[in-house]
């Protein structure tokens, strides 16, 4: 029998990671591109044939997975280092594989685009993943709006429509992506659309100037109301994705967690406020410098002084605590001096590392969307699995500040969101290495 090992450049699914915990994280780390920018911009230039250029764009998994899913829909794309240049090397596909849906469930964000330009999308129905069900009703309702059929057979989701007509639309909930998909419906829509109750993230703001620099006609983005001026068709254009706002609090976590001190460049500290708020409330010092070579830039610096205050947190739609940094938050609660409750509102069931937590240590009770964590100050190393890539950030935070040696398993989830994750840590002082699998 030959076994043969296709080792990606992400590596195999049965990579693992080896921390020895107890170091202080020290120097500075640069900031990468957002992934949850950069995947619905890269999505966006499915409305246009003329060349388009993404810079800042990061290395990971999920960008790999979406450039892959825009040749086989006849993009082609080519990557030099952090920019992306997509340009129509054929008659565009308008389905989107399962193969490929599977893996990143925002394969979804094909359907906005595909229907507005051909009339048509189809794509497999993205599964839930290990934090919740994640349906995508909200984005097909709003869809149906705007004048499009649905039709559901063999796991597929199948839209089809004479032409799109702008509408009033009332989101059920400011749900991203649903924002992101019915916002690239619409730019080609007849006439005006009004988009309410939309959601306020930046990274729905980064995707609308992308589209304005394309000929759309976008205004109110990052606000719960957007308004959309369609257009007969859209242009190439080129665009600088933002900084990554989630890999900033988790690096500025970190440094939390293992009383650091560490600068990060490259960011925008106006998309993290609450988070800067909540680290100063656990008593740590941070410190803003503008950025000299670009004004929006600007470097943080985060010190620990003292010991880690507990600090409650109830994540919600942005501006509020983001649950995409909800697990990083437990771990550093499980550190502090005292007891502290968290509460998800966005996911249903995004504790599922708290378990994984309590093997090395931490003091976590679980009642429905409410999390008790007794901080006691110190953590221990152990053996752990990752299931998901915030989950994965969380047991990493928790392994650097444990006390000994800790083996974290399917780093593979990890891959999808931190680009370059063990080199950054390393260069910050960390015992840090992956075994290949
Ligand atoms: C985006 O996912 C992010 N992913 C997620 O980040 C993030 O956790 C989430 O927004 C919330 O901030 C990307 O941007 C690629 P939602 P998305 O639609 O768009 C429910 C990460 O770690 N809902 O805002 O899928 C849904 O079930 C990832 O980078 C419906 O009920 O999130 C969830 O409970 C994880 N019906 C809530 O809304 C719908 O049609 C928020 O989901 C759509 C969503």
């Amino acid at each position: 029998m030959i076994l043969i090992m296709i080792e990606s450049q992400w590596g195999s699914g049965m990579d693992k990671i080896i921390i020895e915990g107890g170091r202080r994280l020290k120097g500075s780390v640069e900031i990468s591109g957002s992934k949850n920018a950069s995947l619905p911009c890269l999505f966006a230039t499915l409305l246009t044939d003329e060349p388009c250029t993404l810079n800042n764009v990061p290395e990971l998994n999920d960008i790999d997975t979406t450039c892959k899913l825009l040749e086989h829909l006849g993009k082609k794309v080519e990557r030099k280092d952090h920019s992306i240049q997509v340009t129509s090397r054929k008659p565009l596909k308008t389905e989107a594989p399962y193969e490929l849906v599977k893996r990143m469930r925002a394969s979804v964000l094909v359907l906005g685009p595909l229907l507005a330009r051909f009339g048509k999308a189809s794509c497999s129905m993205p599964g839930g993943c290990a934090i919740g069900v994640r349906p995508i009703n909200i984005h097909l309702s709003s869809f149906q709006a705007l004048g499009a059929e649905t039709e559901f057979s063999q796991g597929m989701v199948r839209l089809k429509s004479n032409g799109l007509k702008g509408k009033k639309i009332v989101l059920d909930f400011p749900s991203v992506g649903a924002t992101e998909n019915a916002l690239m419906a619409c730019v080609l829509a007849k006439g005006q659309t009004i988009l309410e109750n939309v959601a306020k993230e930046p990274e729905i703001e980064d995707c609308a100037k992308f589209l304005n620099a394309m000929g759309a006609e976008i205004k109110g983005a990052g606000t719960s109301k957007i308004v959309v001026q369609g257009k007969d068709f859209l242009h190439g254009a080129t665009h600088q994705v933002i900084p990554d706002r989630i890999e900033t609090a988790t690096y500025l976590i970190a440094s939390a967690a293992t009383k650091g001190e560490v600068e990060l460049s490259h960011t925008y500290p106006k998309h993290l406020k609450v988070i800067i708020n909540h680290l100063i409330k656990a008593g740590i010092k941070i410190q803003i410098k503008e950025d000299k070579l670009n004004r929006e830039y600007a470097t943080i610096f985060c010190k620990v002084q003292k010991a880690i205050k507990p600090v409650y947190i109830k994540t919600g739609p942005y501006p509020k605590f983001p649950t995409d940094v909800q697990a990083q938050w437990m771990s550093l609660m499980s550190l502090a001096d005292g007891n502290s409750l968290i509460q998800e509102t966005i996911f249903e069931n995004r504790f599922v590392h708290a378990a994984e937590l309590g093997r090395m240590g931490a003091k976590i009770k679980i009642k429905g969307n409410q999390a008790k964590v007794s901080g006691s100050g110190r953590l221990s190393g152990a053996e752990v699995m990752v299931s998901d890539l915030r989950a994965g950030a969380a047991l990493v935070i928790a392994a650097l500040a444990a006390k000994g040696k800790s083996v974290i398993q399917r780093v593979y989830h990890l891959d999808r969101g931190y680009e370059k994750l063990e080199q950054k840590l390393s260069r910050l002082g960390a015992r840090i290495y992956r075994v290949h699998g």
